[in-house]
C-alpha cells in the first residue's frame, strides 16, 4: 500500500459563523491537494472543526443550548461551507466524535506511561477570558496585563502538565537541519529565535471538570479533562488512526473504525495553518509526536492574515467579507482567484470590494473570459466549429507555462502558478489582435493562415483548462465542455500541445463571466 500525499488544514473552532480567514486557508490547502492529484499522486486531505472548551460551552449556554447540540447545528452549516468553497477534502474530522476521543484518550495514556506527563499546583493568574494561565513575563511595563485578556483572577489550581523544557535543545537541532519544515522561512526563522531565546515552559494540558466540563476526560484521572490543544492537534492522527494507518495504528496499539480500504498516511505531508498558531504546530506538536513515537509531519505551510479595508477583520465591529454572499454574486472561482491570486502564501492580505471587482473585471472577464469566448466564436463561425488541422505557432509559449506551472505547484507557489499562466492569456489575446482572425476571415486566400490561428487559440484554451483545474475547477470544466471534451480537465499530462485532433467538433461557446456592472 503505498503512502498517500496527507495535507491537513487547522480545524476551526465552532463557537461562530466561518469567515474570509477560514475560507482562504481551506482554498489554499485545497489548490495544493488537486494540484497533487493532477499531477498523479494520491492524495488525501483533512479539515474539521474543533468542538471543546469554554468558548463553545459559554457560546452553548448562551443559546439554552447543550454543548453536543449547539455543536452538532454549527457543524452543518461548516460541512455546507466547505462544500460552498468547492473543497475536496476525503475527510471532515470533529473532535467530538467518538473515533478522536478515543485517539486522544490512547496519546494521552501512552504520553503519561512514558513519564511526560505530572501534576502540579499552579498558583498565579488566570485570565479567563483567553483560559490561559499568565505568569510575570505577561504584565506590561506599567505593572498590567493587556486588556485583551480581560479580567485577570488569581487561581490555585491542580493540574497536568506536559513536560517541553528536555525537549527545547532537541527541537532546535530538528529545525535547523530541516529546513523545510517551516514556510516561508520568516516563520521558521521566528521559531528558532523564540527557542533559542526562552526557556520553554512546561504546557498545563488539563482543566479540572468542575470547572470545564465540555472536554475528553484524562483517561488516568477522570476530575480532568484534556485541554485544548493536546485535544486538536490530535486530529491530525485521529483520522489516519480511524483509517488503519499502521504507523499510527501501532504507535498507539489502536484499531481502525473503517477496515477497508486501509489507508497509509501519516506523517502528514503538509499542515496548511494560520500564522498565530505556528508555535503551537512548530514547538508543542512536534514534542507530543516525539513523546508518542511517531514522525514529524513534513512540513508546516504557514499563511498571512486577511484584513478588510486595512482593518481586523471582526464581527463585533461588523468588518467582515462573508464569502457566501461574494460566491453567490459573483461565484466560487472569482472567489478562488482573488485570494489566491492576490497573496503570495505567507503573507497578509487586504481585502477591498474595488479590489476584487477589478481583479475580477480586467483578469477574469477580460483576460480569460475574453480570450475562451473570441476564440471558441470565431472557430464556430468560420470553421462551424470543427477544428482545423494541427499548428505548432503558441506551442512554445504554452510549453513553457507549462513547464513552470508544474514546477511552482510542487512548490506550493501558488501565486506565482498563477501569473504564469496569466502569461499565456496575455500572449494568447495580443496574439488574436496582433494576427486579427476577423480580418482573414474576409479574405478566402488567407483561409490556411485561418485555419492556423483557430487551431492555435482553441488548443491554448485546452491547455489553459488543464492548468487552470486546481485553481478555478468549475471554469476549467466549463472551458472543457466548451471545447466539446468529456471528463475534467483533472490531469495535468494532458496538458502537452497537440491534444486538439483535426475534425474535432467543439460545443457551444458562452460567456465565462458575465460582465457585472460595479
Ligand atoms: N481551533 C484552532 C486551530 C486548531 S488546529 C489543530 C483555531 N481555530 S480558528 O477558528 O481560530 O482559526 C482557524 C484557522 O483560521 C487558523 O489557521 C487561523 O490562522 C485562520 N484564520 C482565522 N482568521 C484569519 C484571518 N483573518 N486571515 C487568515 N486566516 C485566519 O485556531
Amino acid at each position: 500500500m503505498s503512502k498517500r500525499f496527507y495535507i491537513t488544514t487547522a480545524i476551526d473552532y465552532v463557537n461562530g459563523q466561518p469567515h474570509l480567514g477560514h475560507a482562504y486557508e481551506k482554498v489554499v490547502a485545497d489548490v495544493i491537494a488537486r494540484a497533487r492529484r493532477s499531477l498523479g499522486e494520491e492524495v488525501f486531505l483533512l479539515t474539521g472543526l474543533d468542538e471543546h472548551g469554554q468558548k463553545v460551552q459559554q457560546a452553548a449556554a448562551a443559546e439554552g443550548k447543550d454543548p453536543q447540540t449547539y455543536c452538532d447545528q454549527l457543524a452543518q452549516d461548516w460541512k455546507a461551507f466547505a462544500e460552498k468553497l468547492g473543497l475536496t477534502n476525503n475527510d471532515f474530522v470533529r473532535t467530538t466524535e467518538a473515533r478522536h476521543k478515543e485517539i486522544v484518550q490512547a496519546s494521552l495514556a501512552k504520553v503519561n506511561a512514558a513519564g511526560h506527563i505530572y501534576k502540579t499546583t499552579y498558583e498565579g493568574f488566570y485570565s479567563t477570558k483567553e483560559e490561559t494561565f499568565l505568569t510575570e513575563k505577561d504584565r506590561r511595563p506599567d505593572g498590567t496585563f493587556d486588556p485583551a485578556y480581560g479580567e485577570v483572577i488569581k487561581l490555585k489550581e491542580d493540574n497536568y502538565f506536559f513536560k517541553l523544557t528536555e525537549q527545547q535543545q532537541w527541537l532546535i537541532d530538528y529545525i535547523e537541519s530541516n529546513p523545510s519544515f517551516i514556510q516561508p522561512d520568516h516563520r521558521r526563522n521566528e521559531i528558532l529565535g523564540f527557542l533559542r531565546n526562552n526557556t520553554l515552559e512546561d504546557l498545563c494540558i488539563s482543566r479540572p471538570k468542575a470547572r470545564l466540563a465540555w472536554g475528553i476526560p484524562i483517561p488516568f484521572d477522570t476530575n480532568y479533562v484534556t485541554y485544548v490543544w493536546f485535544d486538536a492537534l490530535v486530529n491530525y492522527i485521529t483520522v489516519p488512526a480511524a483509517k488503519g494507518d499502521s504507523t499510527i495504528s501501532s504507535a498507539l496499539s489502536s484499531r481502525p473504525s473503517t477496515l477497508d480500504p486501509r489507508l497509509s498516511l501519516w506523517p502528514a505531508d503538509i499542515h496548511v495553518i494560520g500564522k498565530d498558531i505556528v508555535k503551537f504546530h512548530a514547538v508543542y506538536w512536534p514534542i507530543m509526536l516525539k513523546a508518542l513515537g511517531l514522525p514529524l509531519p513534513k512540513r508546516l505551510l504557514v499563511h498571512g492574515w486577511w484584513q478588510k479595508d486595512g482593518a481586523k477583520i471582526s464581527k463585533s465591529t461588523g468588518n467582515i467579507v462573508d464569502p457566501v454572499t461574494v460566491i453567490n454574486e459573483l461565484g466560487l472561482d472569482a472567489f478562488r482567484f482573488y485570494v489566491l491570486r492576490e497573496l503570495d502564501i505567507g503573507a497578509d492580505g487586504n481585502w477591498t470590494d474595488a479590489g476584487f471587482k477589478a481583479r475580477y473585471s480586467a483578469e477574469l472577464a477580460n483576460g480569460l473570459g475574453n480570450l475562451v469566448n473570441r476564440s471558441l466564436s470565431m472557430l464556430k463561425r468560420y470553421r462551424n466549429g470543427v477544428v482545423p488541422a494541427r499548428s505548432d505557432e503558441l506551442a512554445p509559449d504554452a510549453n513553457k507555462v507549462i513547464a513552470e506551472t508544474k514546477s511552482l505547484l510542487e512548490q506550493n507557489q501558488l501565486q506565482s502558478a498563477l501569473q504564469s499562466i496569466w502569461s499565456l492569456i496575455t500572449r494568447a489575446n495580443q496574439y488574436v489582435d496582433k494576427t486579427a482572425p476577423f480580418k482573414l476571415a474576409k479574405d478566402p486566400a488567407q483561409a490556411k493562415r485561418l485555419d492556423e490561428v483557430l487551431y492555435n487559440l482553441a488548443e491554448t484554451c485546452r491547455i489553459l483548462a488543464v492548468l487552470l483545474w486546481p485553481f478555478l475547477p468549475g471554469t476549467a470544466a466549463k472551458i472543457n465542455a466548451q471545447l466539446g471534451l468529456n471528463g475534467e480537465p483533472d490531469k495535468f499530462s494532458a496538458a502537452t500541445w497537440g491534444g486538439l485532433t483535426a475534425g474535432h467538433q467543439i460545443g457551444e461557446p458562452a460567456p465565462l463571466f458575465p460582465r457585472k456592472d460595479a
